[in-house]
């Protein structure tokens, strides 16, 4: 059985990408991506890898200010960032589900704000800056389609 926890170390932004390109590539239908990290620390580098591996060649921004971005690719893409909510309730209040329900790809960075928002179903990512080019990348699962997502994702670095 795949295993529910892997660690990654990435030496720059490329090889963050090619982590998330891996996923993007993987990904199905319903794939719930949660990111955690402080500023700086590679979650829009990583969705920008997944964008790109569900083979879109457009650039990914955080969409900080507009809380969700969608990207029409091989599935739709629902980049959420929940960096400016103050509280769980505001999280309820944007209607997540239509998002973490629906036919596309989830990825939200800032997914630690929302605990208990998310299915179970989902592939947890935190990542940490060890130094100006290095990060930190451990991957969680607690499910056999998530666990098996990151065998994908750590045969790609
Ligand atoms: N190994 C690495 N992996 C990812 N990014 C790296 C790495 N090394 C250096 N970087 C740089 O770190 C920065 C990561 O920025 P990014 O916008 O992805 O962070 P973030 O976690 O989304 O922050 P925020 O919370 O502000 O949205 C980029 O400038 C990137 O080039
Ligand atoms: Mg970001």
């Amino acid at each position: 059985m795949a295993s529910g926890f892997a660690e990654v170390v990435t030496y720059g932004p490329e090889q963050t990408q090619a982590l998330g390109r891996a996923l993007g590539a993987a990904a199905r239908a319903g794939d719930v991506f949660l990111l955690a990290g402080v500023l700086g620390a590679g979650k829009t580098c990583l969705t920008q890898g997944i964008l790109w591996g569900l083979g879109l060649d457009e650039y990914a921004r955080s969409p900080t200010f507009v809380l969700v971005a969608e990207y029409r690719a091989r599935l739709t893409l629902y980049h959420l960032d929940l960096y400016r909510l103050d509280s769980v309730d505001e999280v309820e209040a944007l209607g997540l589900d239509e998002y973490l329900y629906g036919d596309g790809v989830c990825v939200v960075e800032w997914a630690d704000k929302a605990p208990g928002a998310f299915p179970p179903e989902h592939l947890f990512i935190r990542l940490e800056s060890l130094d100006e080019n290095t990060r930190r990348i451990r991957l969680t699962a607690d499910d056999e389609r998530n666990r098996s997502l990151i065998e994908v994702a750590t045969a790609a670095v």
